[in-house]
This record gives C-alpha cells, sequence and structure tokens, in this order.
C-alpha cells in the first residue's frame, strides 16, 4: 500500500512507542516498571462510571450534536467561568476525542502550508507533527533551564514574523511540569498584543496539579483583551483520571469554533455519547477527589525529588505542576555499561535503563531536549521507591 508522504514525515509518538515497548517486555514475563506513560494510576471515580453506565441504559448512546452535548458545554462553560473566570458561551465551546483531537483539529482548521506554529522546547511530543499533518511548520524554540524551560518575552519576539499563525504554550508543562505566572503571562501578553498575527493555543490539560504553592493561571486571567486569539484547552483525562474516555475540550473564538466542528463533522463526528455523560458528572461533581489526589501527588512527588536527588550524574528541576520529572542525564553520557557499551544518547540510557533495570523512561530528545529522560510519579509509592532503587543500582553500576 501506499504511504502519504505526509505520514512518513511525522513520527511515532515517542511516549506511546516506549509504552508499547514495555507492554510487550512485560507479556514476555519481565518485571517492568512503566514510567513511561502520563496518565494518572487511579481508577475512573465511581460517581463517573455510575454515571455513564446511566446514561448508556437510558438511551444515551446514539450520535450527538458534533461540538458536544448541550448539557456538556453547559457544564464546560461553568468551569470555565468559576475555574478561570472566562466566559465561554455555549456556543464557543467545542468537546472532542480528548484534548489530542481539540489541538490537531485547531491546527488542520486554521493552516495553510508555510504558515508557523511557535512550540517552546521541551515540549510535549505531538505538538510539532501534528502541526506537520496540518501542513504547517512547527518552530522550535529552546528554552533554557535559567528561565525554567518556559518562553520568555525576548525568545518568543524573535521566534515571531509575518508567516506566525500560533504559540502553543502548556501550562503545567509536560514534561517539564514547569507553570507559567501570572506575571510570566503578563509580560507574553504585552509581546503578543504587538502581533495581531498570532494566536495562543493553552493546552492546560494539567491544570489541577499544582505544587509547592504555585498556582496555575490562563493567560485570558491577565489578558482578556487576547480573547479572539486564544484556544483554551482542557479535559477530564488527567483532572479525573479520565484517560481512556477520550473526550477533550476548548473554549474559543466562534469562527474557530465552526471551523473545528466542520472538520469534526466530516471526520469523527461527535465523542462518544457515554463519555460525554461521564465527563459531564465528572464536570458537575465535588472536587473532593482531585484535591486527595494533588495531596498524594505532592508526597509522591516529595518522595521521587527526595530519591533522585541522591543519585550521582542526574540533575533536575522540582515539578511546579503535571506528573513528570525532566531529569538532566548528560553526566551518564559517555560512561559504559558492563557488557562494553558505551552509553552516546538519552536514547542509549533509555535502553539501557529498559533492559537492565527495567524501568520505562522517555527520552528527552522526543520532548525536542536531547540528554534528558522524563519519568511519570503517577504512580504508587511502593513502585517509585522500588524504581528509584533499581535506577541508582544501575547508574551505579556503569564504568567511566
Ligand atoms: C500536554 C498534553 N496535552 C494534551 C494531552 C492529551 O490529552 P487527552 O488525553 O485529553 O487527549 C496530553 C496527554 O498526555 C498532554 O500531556
Amino acid at each position: 500500500m501506499q504511504i502519504s508522504t505526509k505520514i512518513k514525515n511525522i513520527r511515532t509518538s515517542g511516549t506511546v512507542k516506549m509504552a508499547q515497548l514495555a507492554r510487550e517486555l512485560k507479556q514476555e514475563g519481565k518485571d517492568i516498571i512503566e514510567l513511561s506513560e502520563g496518565e494518572p494510576d487511579f481508577n475512573t471515580p465511581k460517581f463517573i462510571i455510575d454515571a455513564a453506565f446511566k446514561a448508556a441504559h437510558n438511551g444515551h448512546t446514539k450520535y450527538t450534536d458534533v461540538r458536544g452535548t448541550l448539557a456538556l458545554r453547559e457544564a464546560i462553560s461553568k468551569k470555565f467561568l468559576q475555574d478561570n473566570k472566562i466566559h465561554y458561551s455555549s456556543e464557543e465551546i467545542i468537546v472532542g476525542t480528548g484534548a489530542k483531537q481539540i489541538i490537531f483539529n485547531a491546527l488542520v482548521s486554521t493552516l495553510n502550508s508555510n504558515d508557523e506554529v511557535i512550540i517552546p522546547s521541551p515540549y510535549w511530543v505531538s505538538y510539532p507533527d501534528m502541526v506537520k499533518i496540518a501542513d504547517g511548520t512547527p518552530i522550535i524554540v529552546s528554552c533554557s533551564k535559567e528561565d525554567h524551560y518556559k518562553i520568555t518575552p525576548a525568545t518568543l519576539s524573535k521566534a515571531i514574523n509575518k508567516r506566525t499563525r500560533w504559540l502553543i504554550l502548556n501550562s503545567p508543562g509536560n514534561p517539564t511540569g514547569a507553570i507559567y505566572s501570572s506575571s510570566d503571562l503578563l509580560s507574553l501578553a504585552e509581546t503578543l498584543r504587538q502581533h495581531k498575527n498570532v494566536s495562543i493555543i493553552c493546552d492546560d490539560i494539567y491544570e489541577v496539579f499544582t505544587y509547592e504553592n504555585k498556582s496555575f493561571a490562563n493567560i485570558l486571567e491577565v489578558a482578556p483583551d487576547l480573547k479572539n486569539r486564544v484556544l483554551t484547552v482542557n479535559g477530564v483525562s488527567k483532572s479525573h483520571a479520565m484517560t481512556g474516555w477520550r473526550i477533550g475540550y476548548a473554549g474559543g473564538p466562534l469562527d474557530l469554533i465552526r471551523a473545528m466542528t466542520k472538520l469534526q463533522g466530516q471526520s469523527t463526528t461527535n465523542p462518544s455519547s457515554v463519555g460525554q455523560a461521564a465527563a459531564l458528572a465528572a464536570l458537575n461533581g465535588s472536587k473532593d477527589i482531585i484535591k486527595e489526589w494533588n495531596i498524594v501527588y505532592t508526597k509522591r512527588k516529595n518522595l521521587v525529588q527526595e530519591k533522585l536527588s541522591k543519585i550521582n550524574n542526574l540533575a533536575f528541576l522540582n515539578p511546579e505542576g503535571a506528573f513528570y520529572f525532566f531529569i538532566d542525564c548528560t553526566g551518564l553520557i559517555g560512561k559504559s555499561t558492563f557488557s562494553g557499551l558505551k552509553l552516546k544518547s538519552d536514547i542509549d540510557i533509555c535502553m539501557y535503563l529498559l533492559e537492565h533495570a527495567q524501568i520505562a523512561l522517555v527520552p528527552g530528545s522526543e520532548f525536542g531536549m536531547p540528554n534528558f529522560l522524563r519519568l511519570c510519579f503517577a504512580k504508587s509509592d511502593k513502585i517509585l521507591v522500588e524504581a528509584c532503587k533499581r535506577i541508582e543500582k544501575s547508574i551505579y553500576a556503569l564504568n567511566t
């Protein structure tokens, strides 16, 4: 079969690749600890599952409005107003098959060939390839450790030209856990006001998981005048441990939402009706469970932070949000394994840890930053302690 040049030119998602490899090794009977895929280890809360069952029994098993049911869009509108102080009417909201499809649809709906999209690096693995599928050009802007891996007004200004259509902002960020503070967003907004051709995708999927008294803000909270240039993306995958239900959503300018609706209507139609009923229960339900999980994640973060900081040749900034450690492993490059293999890259280190420690991590190069490893800490304390022990042992087994 002929495979299109477009598809040949994109990569397989690095996180999906590592998770698949880990699954295969597990099936072979290996005791693999999977810290590569970014998903909560908690089960979807029972009240959400019950609501989905009820909806299915009550006949909510048919096609819905392409944009998502009115009830769900109204609940999302309420959520945006309550949590983010942004007013989106139900007409300005679309529900999709995960935040992933929402971002994909936004890019496909807006980009023409040669249009550019600014992606601060390190970035979530899928952004550059989504831009390419949409015929655009990803412009990767490398962010420094000193700037906590966040784009600054100066680096943003340098990257903007007349072909720039979007800036993608992800906060709390995957893979670094960095959060754009209100003052970061204020200064970025000042730059963005000078470039009216640039719109902003705010990927807020990790909004609810923040640590060390850091608080989340969306750019519209500090710069409401940018509302007709911002697409605010969110979803229930991470907040309510609902990755498999595939429900994401966005609020944005009406013309963009209409274009995305047109695209969705010709591709997947509507997101799953039962998934939407579950998301409705999630958004209308109590937030206590999120508060409980936040406490659990904070403890896990502190645990891994303490363990990893004792391992020589690994360095990291403490995550402010999300559930990842982005670990600088430059100190391991050039070391040799007991079988004489020289570790030349983060990919070599990941493969070594997978084979020797049976730990699945994701190489930083997948996120646009080589010589790093991403570790997901959405796992039990027991698993995390064992994982850190194995990582330490394998690293100390290396020869200089
Ligand atoms: C930064 C970021 N955005 C979006 C998504 C996609 O989430 P969803 O499951 O809603 O498609 C992910 C999932 O890993 C993510 O890390």
